[in-house]
């Protein structure tokens, strides 16, 4: 799948009427988990993967002065409205797929609604791996493709966003078994037409 679908959506992004029950709520959601973990005075990196046009930085931004935030994202179109809305940010124009290019070390990962559309899970969960620091946290949220309802309704989603995969809470535990250990979960449905979103909490598993 190429960025173009996602520059298409960028300018629109902010409109979708998904914002209202499925956006909007994972990024309160993250955002007070992120709240209760971290103090206002910690200064941490952190990486937005799949940062799209950057609401949910923007929320970081204004909230924690002493957060260093990198936003990443491989649709230009999306980072031009992050940079505007964010300007304090580093942006940068990078597929999930190669993250190996990126050096530094992350306090905290958050990636919203963006790995099902990652070709290569298994070399994304590495490599956030080693991007994570040791007693970092990812906070990680998507669709979940847990029920036949899910799956029905997230099929017509992949109409207008192109091929992805949207994995089970089983899939996905089994995908970040050899890395990482789930210390939250959170389902959100705001509504019965919705599909749950999964929202996970990470730390690095360093047996
Ligand atoms: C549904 S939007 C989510 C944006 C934002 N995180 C949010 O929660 O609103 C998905 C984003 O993931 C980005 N994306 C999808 N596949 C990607 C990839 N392989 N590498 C980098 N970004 C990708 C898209 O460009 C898009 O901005």
């Amino acid at each position: 799948m190429t960025s173009n679908i996602w520059n298409f959506w960028a300018k629109k992004y902010d409109r979708l009427w998904v914002q209202k029950y499925s956006l909007s709520p994972t990024r309160n959601c993250i955002s007070k988990i992120i709240d209760e973990d971290n103090k206002e005075d910690e200064s941490l990196k952190v990486l937005d993967l799949g940062c799209g046009p950057g609401q949910l930085i923007s929320i970081l931004e204004k909230k924690y002065n002493n957060f260093k935030i990198t936003g990443i994202d491989f649709s230009e179109e999306m980072l031009k409205i992050s940079r505007l809305r964010n300007p304090k940010t580093e942006h940068i124009n990078l597929n999930a797929e190669s993250l190996d290019k990126i050096k530094d070390k992350y306090n905290i990962i958050i990636c919203t609604h963006s790995l099902p559309y990652y070709k290569n899970l298994d070399k994304v969960i590495f490599e956030l791996y080693r991007l994570l620091s040791d007693n970092g946290k990812i906070y990680i949220s998507f669709a979940s493709g847990n029920t036949f309802y899910d799956k029905l309704a997230l099929f017509f989603v992949k109409l207008t966003t192109g091929p992805a995969h949207y994995p089970s809470d089983a899939e996905f535990r089994k995908l970040i078994s050899n890395h990482f250990l789930v210390e939250s979960f959170t389902i959100i449905k705001e509504r019965f037409f919705m599909p749950e979103i999964a929202v996970y909490k990470l730390g690095k598993d360093i047996t």
